[in-house]
């Protein structure tokens, strides 16, 4: 098949692991590609602190065009603590947020597994998480991270705001998502808010339950945020599809990495509405890890998993994302691990244990 026919996949590295574990990520890619004959044609291009450095801001205008144009984007990570100082569109992190908007990316899915033979590497009991698998469906396009905003005065009169705002619309089109994807799970969805004391969320609850009427099927719980923590790192294994909003989804999802045994083990998926055209987002979950950057033992499996992600929502190759699947829990069973998994290998053993062990 010629490359015109090819999915475009711009693939955007960043910065500190984010090269080492897109490098990882984009020859599984190719091989699961291959092994399929799936034709894609991919592109990298400078986002972040290195796009900041090399191109004056996170993201250019033709980055992003390039992205608006793509089947799907395979993004790194951005930012480390020597931007930390910049603001606005110069702050590595707003490239992210941008992609988000712009290209209303506001499904944001997030698994999370306790892969056979990591329950002791766990930072919970093997008991409390043995078999766990979970997906929290993070809003990823609204909220607090998108409101009104300011700061003002000086001395002690001095004053910031963040406003965290939801049209019954955005709620709607995350819960269904979340809904729709319980059907093909265990059909349970606990949605989590702050109903006792934030109005936005007395609305959130509202809508997902008018939502849920239509899901009957589907077993709705609501859960306040912060029992939800606790109950999270308690009773895991209860839980199927947690939905939340913007920032309750960006705390639970790094906390709901503890159970796993490490932040590099998850993938992440950001997808527009049902039903709505345009590409989707896939990137690992956890940042640039600037205290292990450069040194090759990031864990790629984050990455790795997003492409399985990728393979299954943007190609529509459920069986291509199945192998890369198995061939990760091969290689965990085999306990070929990075650091953070008590192991010794490199992101670069790894990887390629993970080529290997794709079934053909
Ligand atoms: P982080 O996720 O980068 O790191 C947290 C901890 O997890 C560190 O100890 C790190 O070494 C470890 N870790 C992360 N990824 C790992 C991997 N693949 N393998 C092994 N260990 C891994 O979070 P942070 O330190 O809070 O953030 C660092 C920078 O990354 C900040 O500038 C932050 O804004 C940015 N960040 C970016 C994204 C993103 O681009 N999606 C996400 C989160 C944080
Ligand atoms: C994430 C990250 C981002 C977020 C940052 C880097 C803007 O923490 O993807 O979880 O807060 O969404
Ligand atoms: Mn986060």
């Amino acid at each position: 098949m010629s490359t015109g026919e090819a999915a475009r996949i711009v693939v955007l590295p960043g910065d500190g692991v984010g090269p080492e574990v897109t490098s990882a990520a984009l020859e599984v890619l190719d091989a699961a590609c291959h092994a399929g004959g799936i034709p894609i044609a991919v592109e990298q291009r400078l986002v972040g602190g290195a796009a900041v450095e090399a191109e004056g801001a996170a993201i250019s205008p033709e980055t992003f065009e390039r992205c608006r144009q793509s089947t799907a984007i395979l993004f790194g990570a951005g930012g480390a603590p020597r931007w930390d100082h910049l603001t606005g569109d110069a702050r590595p992190g707003s490239a992210l947020i941008r992609l988000r908007r712009s290209l209303e990316l506001c499904v944001n899915l997030r698994p999370v597994r306790v892969h056979p033979g990591l329950e002791e590497r766990s930072n919970l009991r093997a008991d409390v998480v043995r078999g766990c698998d979970l997906v929290v469906v993070r809003e990823l396009a609204g909220g607090i991270y998108y409101g009104e905003r300011g700061r003002s005065g000086e001395g002690p009169e001095e004053r910031a705001f963040d406003t965290m705002t939801y049209s019954r619309a955005e709620i709607e089109r995350v819960a269904s998502a979340a809904f729709d994807l319980a059907r093909t799970r265990r059909t349970r969805v606990v949605s989590v808010d702050k109903a006792n004391v934030l109005t936005s969320s007395r609305l959130w609850r509202e809508v997902v339950t008018d939502v849920g009427r239509a899901h009957p099927d589907v077993a709705l719980e609501h859960a306040l945020v912060d029992s939800f923590a606790l109950r999270l790192v308690q009773r895991p294994r209860a839980l199927d599809v947690v939905l939340a909003e913007n920032l309750f989804g960006d705390i639970l999802s790094d906390l709901a990495a503890a159970l796993s045994g490490s932040i590099g083990l998850l993938p992440s998926a950001s997808l527009p509405a049902a039903g709505q055209p345009g590409p989707a987002l896939y990137e690992p979950v956890h940042g640039s890890a600037p205290d292990i950057a450069g040194r090759g033992i990031a864990n790629p499996i984050g990455a790795i998993l997003s492409v399985a992600l990728l393979l299954e929502h943007s190609l529509h190759h459920p069986d291509a994302a199945a192998r890369v699947r198995v061939a990760v829990d091969r290689v965990i069973a085999d306990a070929v691990l990075t650091r953070d998994l008590g192991g010794t290998a490199a992101t670069a053993e790894v990887t390629a244990a993970v080529v290997a062990a794709l079934p053909s």
